[in-house]
C-alpha cells in the first residue's frame, strides 16, 4: 500500500502514480542497510559496494560494474567514457537522455547529439541508424556511439525484445559505433520479454540500470561493461564529483532489491494492465493490450478551450487523491510500483468512477 500522505480535502490517502521512484525502503531493506559492512569506495574498499558491483556485472553478463548515484549520472558517465569532445551520439527523439537529463552529454562532454526518429516500440529503424552515420571526413564529427533505452519511459514503458536490441547493436557495430543501453528499467523489460536482462544487453558495450525505480531502493544506479570501460567510468565519476566514500549502506539497499524485488515486477505490470482495463472502460483513450510494463501513457488532445489537457486532468484526479504526472501538454502518465497493490488500483478506479472524471478535465 502507498505510504503517501492523505490527499488534501479527502478522507482517504493519496494514491501516488507519479513515478516508481517514489517508493520508500521497507523495514527489511532498512535493516540490510543498517547492517552493511562499510569502507571507503574511492579506495575500492567498501565490501558491500564491491559485492553489489560483482552481482550487477554478473546479472548483465558483463565483466565489471560501477555503482553511481543516479540514472542520470550513470548515463552521463557511460557516454563521457565512450566519446571525445566533438564526437556525435545517435539517440532516439524520445530518449530520457534527450528529454530529461539537462543536455549533460553536450554541455559537459562537448558531444553532438543527433536525433533519430523513434519507433513506438521504443527502438528505431536500423536503416535510419545506418544512414545517420557520417563518412570519415575532416568536415564531419565522428559518429561514435548509439544510445538505446529499454524499457522506454516516454514510449509508455515499451519493452524492446532481444532480437530488436541485437539488430540495432549489430548495425551500430558494423559502422564502428559503440552501443550504450539506458536500462534504468531493464528488469521490467526482461520480465515483459520473458528473457534474462543479460540476453537483452548481450551485444551492448555498456548498460546501466537503476535500483531506485521499480526495484524500490532509495538511491543508486550501476554501470556495467568491460574492465577498461569501467576503469574509465571510475575516472569520469570522480570528475563529476561522484566518488563516494562509505556508500555501502546504499549498495546494501541495491543488493536487497536484487534479491527481493526483481521477481515481483510482474505484479506491477499486472497492476498497470488492470488499471488500463478499468480506465479504458471509463472511456480513457488507452489500449490495455498495449501496456507492456509498469507505465501507462494516456494521450490527450489539446483544444482551443483546453490548451493544456494533461495538467487539467492531473489536477482533476488530484482532487480525488489520485496523483499522476503530465508528460508535456498532451500525455498523462501513471506508473505502478512496489508501494501500490491491486487494492490501490481498484480504489483508484472507484474514486475516478465516483467522481466521473474523464479526459480533458470534463466530468461526465
Ligand atoms: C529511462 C530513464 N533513464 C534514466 C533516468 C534517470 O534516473 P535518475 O532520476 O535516477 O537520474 C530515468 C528516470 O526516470 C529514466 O526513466
Amino acid at each position: 500500500m502507498s505510504h503517501a500522505e492523505p490527499a488534501d480535502g479527502l478522507d482517504g490517502r493519496a494514491i501516488d502514480f507519479r513515478s516508481d521512484t517514489l517508493t520508500l525502503p521497507s523495514s527489511g531493506m532498512r535493516e540490510a542497510m543498517a547492517a552493511a559492512p562499510l569502507g571507503d569506495d574511492v579506495f575500492g574498499e567498501d565490501p558491500t559496494i564491491n559485492e553489489l558491483q560483482r552481482r550487477a556485472a554478473e546479472l548483465m553478463g558483463k565483466e565489471e560494474a560501477l555503482f553511481v548515484a543516479s540514472g542520470t549520472m550513470a548515463n552521463l558517465t557511460s557516454l563521457l567514457a565512450q566519446t571525445r569532445a566533438g564526437d556525435e551520439l545517435l539517440v532516439g527523439r524520445l530518449a530520457h537522455i534527450v528529454r530529461s537529463e539537462a543536455g549533460g552529454v553536450s554541455r559537459l562532454g562537448g558531444v553532438l547529439a543527433t536525433i533519430i526518429e523513434q519507433d513506438l516500440d521504443g527502438g528505431m529503424d536500423a536503416s535510419a541508424v545506418a544512414a545517420a552515420v557520417r563518412t570519415d571526413d575532416i568536415h564531419q564529427p565522428r559518429t561514435s556511439l548509439l544510445a538505446l533505452e529499454n524499457t522506454h519511459n516516454f514510449c509508455g514503458g515499451a519493452a524492446l525484445p532481444p532480437a530488436r536490441m541485437r539488430e540495432l547493436a549489430e548495425v551500430a557495430h558494423a559502422h564502428g559505433l559503440r552501443v550504450h543501453v539506458d536500462g534504468a528499467r531493464i528488469f521490467n523489460a526482461a520480465a515483459a520479454c520473458g528473457c534474462s536482462a543479460a540476453e537483452l544487453v548481450s551485444e551492448a558495450d555498456s548498460v546501466c540500470f537503476c535500483f531506485s525505480k521499480g526495484l524500490g531502493a532509495p538511491v543508486g544506479s550501476v554501470i556495467c561493461g568491460d574492465a577498461p570501460f569501467i576503469a574509465e567510468c571510475r575516472r569520469v565519476r570522480k570528475l563529476l564529483g561522484g566518488g563516494w566514500r562509505e556508500a555501502g549502506m546504499l549498495a546494501a539497499a541495491g543488493l536487497y532489491a536484487l534479491e527481493h524485488h526483481v521477481e515481483r515486477l510482474a505484479d506491477d505490470h499486472a497492476n498497470a494492465r488492470r488499471l488500463a482495463r478499468g480506465l479504458a472502460e471509463l472511456g480513457y483513450p488507452i489500449r490495455p493490450d498495449e501496456v507492456q510494463t509498469n507505465i501507462l501513457l494516456i494521450p490527450l488532445e489539446a483544444t482551443e478551450g483546453e490548451p493544456n489537457p494533461s495538467a487539467a486532468l492531473r489536477d482533476r484526479l488530484a482532487e480525488v487523491g489520485v496523483r499522476t504526472s503530465p508528460i508535456g501538454r498532451t500525455q498523462l502518465r501513471f506508473v505502478t510500483h512496489l508501494d501500490l497493490d491491486q487494492a490501490d488500483i481498484d480504489e483508484t478506479l472507484e474514486r475516478i468512477t465516483a467522481a466521473g472524471i474523464v479526459p480533458n478535465g470534463a466530468s461526465r
